[in-house]
């Protein structure tokens, strides 16, 4: 009698044969081992999350709306969360918006794969970084695109390389359908766009007619200079398509996140998002906008960016302390965010020393899972967010020893 993983291969979309599991998410295991300092994960700091005000929040919200938050809502979202988010946009970002601009959605994970479902057909090329944000990856993966791969230095994704591989594109049969950016701290190396790039990138969008996406989970969380603008800004003829996320500045738990596009494609992405889920979670919605209407937001903002600065300058610090010097091991310094992003000699490769992390009691990411391709063996990425000041230091310390044994 056959059971049904036997029958599986033959009903499975060929889409589905292309998942691949998270290496990050497989690699968090091993960073439960009891004494192991992490700083693999990209997680917020929960210490941070304001418990307090969401119990009272919570309750009003019950009280005032209950019936309301606990039904189905519209795809589009809460009027009032999309209202709050338009005059942020508007006042902060300088972007030229109305509410037919956006679309609340389910953490910007969502946005990724709705994009991904209404743009990619198999086989279509799109832009994106070397090293790019894994879930975006893996989004972009199970619509079955083919990477093109841009590298990304301390000044943001080379748009002289874009400019390159668009003109090659133009002669072909498939234009390239999009790029895949994040501007801001990028995740996973820290790194921010210059406002010479994002021009040239915007310029190159026009030229060659192709879109950018822009995902930008972090750029309130900047503690220090200042901020090139929003691409989605920058642009007046709508080839931008902006993705934000109070999951970086509030909490992830409630899976809020916001597009911002252009009305033409405004509608295609709505259906998608019906297909997907038909609408954002309403109570969820109503407390996150209840936290903004009460004016918590940008407190908070300011809380979250300064614990995140004082553990930024200690992991630089540590780095700067305790490195083995003149061996060729350099590191970014991100002005915001949550990474921080270290490159090796070429002759070392950050997977194979993994185990040996481990057995050290610390944890990483290797560069690699962020290449689509698999390069950037010498590469790896750190977070700061989520460890203590003092297990930033000790883990530092401990990397630091096994880079000079391996050296
Ligand atoms: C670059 C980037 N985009 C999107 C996301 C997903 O965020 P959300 O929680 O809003 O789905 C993350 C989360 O880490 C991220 O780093």
């Amino acid at each position: 009698m056959k059971k049904v993983a036997d029958i599986l291969p033959g009903l499975l979309s060929d889409s589905s044969k292309v998942l691949k599991r998270s290496e990050i998410r497989e690699l968090l295991k091993f960073t439960r081992q009891p004494g192991v300092i992490s700083f693999a994960g990209g997680l917020p700091y929960p210490g941070l999350f304001p418990v307090d005000e969401l119990k009272d929040i919570t309750n009003t919200v019950l009280e005032r709306e209950g019936p309301q938050a606990l039904q189905y809502g519209p795809t589009e979202g809460d009027e009032r969360l999309i209202e709050f988010i338009v005059n942020w946009m508007r006042e902060d970002e300088k972007a030229e918006i109305d509410k037919e601009n956006i679309m609340i959605v389910s953490g910007s994970q969502q946005a990724l794969d709705l994009i991904g479902r209404i743009f990619i057909d198999p086989g279509d090329p799109i832009i994106v970084g070397l090293p790019s944000y894994v879930g975006a990856l893996q989004a972009f993966n199970s619509y079955r695109a083919n990477f093109i791969g841009v590298p990304v230095d301390k000044e943001g994704m080379n748009s002289d390389r874009v400019e390159e591989i668009l003109k090659e594109y133009s002669k072909k049969e498939k234009n390239i359908k999009f790029i895949y950016v994040v501007p801001d701290f990028q995740n996973p190396a820290g790194v921010t766009m210059t406002l010479e790039r994002r021009e040239k990138l915007l310029d190159l969008c026009y030229e060659f007619e192709t879109i950018i996406v822009e995902d930008s989970p972090y750029r309130e969380l900047r503690f220090e200079g200042q901020s090139a603008p929003m691409i989605g800004a920058m642009d007046k003829r709508g080839y931008a398509f902006t993705l934000h996320t109070f999951s970086k500045i509030f909490s992830p738990g409630p899976r809020i996140g916001w597009i911002i596009a252009n009305k033409a494609i405004m509608d295609k992405i709505i259906m998608a998002k019906q297909a997907a889920d038909l609408c954002t979670s309403p109570f969820s919605q109503a407390v996150v906008y209840e936290f903004c209407r009460r004016g918590l937001l940008e407190p908070h903002i300011k809380k979250i960016v300064n614990a995140y600065r004082k553990k930024r300058d200690i992991m630089l610090q540590a780095l700067e302390d305790y490195m083995p010097k003149d061996a060729g091991i350099d590191w970014t310094h991100p002005q915001g965010g949550l990474f921080l992003w270290i490159t090796l000699p070429e002759h070392l490769d950050a997977e194979e020393l993994f185990p040996r992390a481990v057995d050290k009691k610390v944890a990483y990411v290797m560069g690699s899972a962020f290449h689509f391709d698999g390069s950037g063996k010498n590469t790896l990425r750190l977070n700061f967010s989520y460890p203590s000041e003092e297990q930033i230091d000790e883990g530092i310390k401990r990397l630091a020893d096994l880079f000079r044994e391996v050296m």
